[in-house]
Order: C-alpha cells, then sequence, then structure tokens
C-alpha cells in the first residue's frame, strides 16, 4: 500500500501497545520476520472450511435441512448471488450499495461486496453497523439491492441458509468474538 516493511516497523514501534503485544506474542519488540510472521497468521486465520454448506457441496445431503436449502435456492433466484459469489460467498467484487433504495449511510458509495462466510458470528451489519440483525441485513439487502420485498418466510430461509456458512478455525466452530 505504498510504503515499506521499514516504514512499517517504525510507525508501529511508535505505538507502546502494539510494541507490548509484540512482545508477548514473539519476546521482542516488531522487526520484519515477527511483522511478516504476524500479517500471515492473521491472514490464514481467514481460512475456515467445514462448514455445514461446505460439508453439503461436498457430498454430505443431509448436512443442509430443508429450510436452509430453500434459502440456499432464493439466496441463488432473487439474485444475491450476482454479488456474494465465489469460494468466500462474496469478497471478490466492488459494487454500488443502495442501488433501488438507500441502505446504510451513503457514503463511501462503492464498497467491497462482503463474505458472508461466519456471517452469523459478526453482528451488527453493513458498513455501519446499522442493522442489529441478520433477519433485518437479509431485508434490507432484498429491498436495497434487489428491490423485492422479502417475507418473513423467505428472510428465514435465507437466515438459516447463512447460518450453515459458519465454519472452523483450528478445528472448533467459528464463534462470535466475545464483547
Ligand atoms: C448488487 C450487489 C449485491 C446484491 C445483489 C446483494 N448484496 Fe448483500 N451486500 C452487498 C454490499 C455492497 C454489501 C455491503 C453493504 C454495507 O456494508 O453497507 C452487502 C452486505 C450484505 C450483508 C451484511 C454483511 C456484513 O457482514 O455486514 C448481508 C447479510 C448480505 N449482504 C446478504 C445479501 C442477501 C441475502 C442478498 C439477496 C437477497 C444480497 N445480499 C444481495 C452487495 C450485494
Amino acid at each position: 500500500m505504498g510504503t515499506s516493511v521499514k516504514e512499517v516497523i517504525k510507525k508501529l514501534r511508535a505505538d507502546p501497545d502494539t510494541v507490548h503485544q509484540f512482545e508477548e506474542a514473539y519476546g521482542h519488540p516488531p522487526d520484519r520476520s515477527s511483522l511478516l510472521d504476524a500479517i500471515a497468521t492473521y491472514v490464514q486465520s481467514l481460512l475456515t472450511p467445514g462448514s455445514r454448506f461446505d460439508r453439503w457441496l461436498g457430498g454430505d445431503a443431509a448436512a443442509l435441512s430443508a429450510e436452509e436449502l430453500n434459502g440456499y435456492q432464493l439466496f441463488k433466484s432473487l439474485g444475491c448471488v450476482s454479488c456474494h459469489q465465489g469460494v468466500n460467498v462474496g469478497g471478490n467484487l466492488f459494487e454500488r450499495h443502495g442501488i433501488f433504495h438507500p441502505l446504510a449511510s451513503p457514503k463511501p458509495e462503492i464498497l467491497r461486496v462482503p463474505s458472508l462466510r461466519n456471517v452469523a458470528t459478526t453482528p451488527p451489519y453493513f458498513h455501519d453497523g446499522s442493522a442489529p440483525t441478520l433477519q433485518e441485513a437479509v431485508r434490507q439487502m432484498g429491498h436495497a439491492q434487489l428491490d423485492q420485498k422479502l417475507s418473513d418466510q423467505q428472510v428465514d430461509a435465507i437466515v438459516g441458509f447463512l447460518n450453515t456458512l459458519t465454519g472452523t478455525y483450528r478445528g472448533s466452530p467459528v464463534v462470535a468474538a466475545p464483547p
């Protein structure tokens, strides 16, 4: 991002909290190898396979209930997949939000489409945190991005599907961060 490792280390060393955290994790203040290790470890933590949806894709037909499967069908037929797509169910496009109706705070106008993996563990939703629940986020997405008024049953089915995207990290299910 237009900087250098040297410059980043200088900045990190100027922050006492960060220096303290590096000392706890690596036994010394930030340097080149601990910085690169910290970034690589963080990026690895973003890989959370083993969700029920992954198991279903892998051929385990019993991994999803009928309602969750219905939610997945709706997710495709309504057009959510046109933006939330690929191995991370999002994360690979930049899109306008509030296409048909306003969504969250209007700025910035263009956002990265978020990955929906583990989405059930990360309320509140949207870039300004304005949707407190997944139900609310799904309802608003349908209205703002697709001009669809979703019924309660449709919202519940899609939320059911999104709940199957919670994966595992180091062998344990991903859970919400402590408050
Ligand atoms: C035109 C592209 C587009 C379509 C279609 C779309 N989304 Fe989104 N979605 C986005 C963008 C962009 C955001 C980020 C909005 C924000 O942060 O303010 C988002 C955010 C979300 C979030 C909140 C994620 C978070 O962590 O905050 C959920 C849940 C979601 N979408 C589900 C859906 C569902 C379900 C549908 C179909 C009913 C759908 N989306 C259709 C682009 C789209």
